[in-house]
């Protein structure tokens, strides 16, 4: 269930190991949140988190858990969601934090690499998403928290596999949460642009970058309000907004 100020009692995490997941699950540790659940592929990455949560837990008894989750595997969902019933009996929140960029130079000659970075970010994960959607639809409540990205607003030339599939994460999200409103779930997605993690720590900083506790900041700002999509930093908003209309042969030449 949630408070009044709308903080989750449990929490799951899925990528589990996420720079951003964890900023996310820490803030909520500190707001109250009781209950986690980190589902990911590096157990010890993990664990570190976990430590990492319940040093900054408002409550001494916060619990964090956590399980073997690779959304390429098969029946990595049911096992999820079974999981969740155990150790959190309702979700309150699912913060969606999967994601990987690959390497797009590489990956445009490789069909085979470029499915995973597809089934990784987007058709395999939405389709997750959707169950745990169904699930809190069942229990009547819940909040999901997705990691879009601007690279799916404008999808360009220079990352277009890892920012189709963001696209498309973007689209189903964002009309899940028009589906689910008669559910009483919510769904809010969140839009940064580059943020400086592991996932980008062999990049140079992008204009406008940001850290993963400022991501965490806005999305729960975003999440108490009720936002459905949320920017981040927030001028990104009307950066993207400028570059998305930008004609094609003007947009090429972006060097970005
Ligand atoms: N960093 C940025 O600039 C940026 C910008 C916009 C959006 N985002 C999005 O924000 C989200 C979190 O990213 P981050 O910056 O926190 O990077 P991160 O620390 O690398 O987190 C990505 C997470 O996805 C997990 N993952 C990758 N492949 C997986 C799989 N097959 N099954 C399950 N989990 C898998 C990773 O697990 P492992 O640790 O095991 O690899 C990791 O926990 C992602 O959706 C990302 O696309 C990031």
């Amino acid at each position: 269930m949630f408070d009044a100020l709308h903080t989750p009692d449990n929490v799951l995490v899925v990528g589990g190991s996420s720079e951003i997941g964890l900023e996310i699950a820490k803030q909520l540790a500190r707001r109250g949140s009781s209950k986690f659940l980190l589902a990911g592929r590096s157990l010890e990455e993990m664990q570190r988190a976990a430590r990492q949560i319940s040093q900054v837990s408002e409550r001494a008894a916060a619990s964090v858990s956590v399980i073997h989750f690779d959304v390429l595997a098969e029946g990595a969902t049911e096992s999820l969601l079974a999981a969740a019933k155990a150790e959190l009996e309702t979700i309150d929140m699912a913060v969606i934090a999967v994601g990987a960029l690959g390497n797009q130079a590489s990956d445009e000659k490789d069909p085979a690499a470029a499915e995973r970075i597809l089934e990784v970010n987007f058709s395999k994960l939405a389709p997750a998403v959707l169950a745990i959607a169904n699930q809190m639809a069942t229990q009547g409540f819940g909040h999901i928290v997705v990691l879009s990205s601007v690279a799916g607003v404008r999808v360009r030339r220079s990352n277009f596999i890892y920012g189709a599939a963001k696209a498309g994460m973007d689209g189903f999200a964002t009309a899940l949460a028009d589906a689910m409103i008669p559910s009483g779930v919510k769904v809010t997605v969140v839009r940064p642009g580059f943020v400086t993690t592991k996932m980008t720590a062999h990049l140079s900083p992008a204009p406008l970058s940001t850290t993963a506790a400022k991501v965490a900041a806005e999305t729960l700002r975003a999440a108490d309000r009720g936002k459905v999509t949320v920017w981040v930093p927030p001028l990104m908003a009307v950066v993207a907004t400028v570059y998305r209309h930008l004609p094609r042969v003007v947009a090429r030449r972006v060097p970005f």
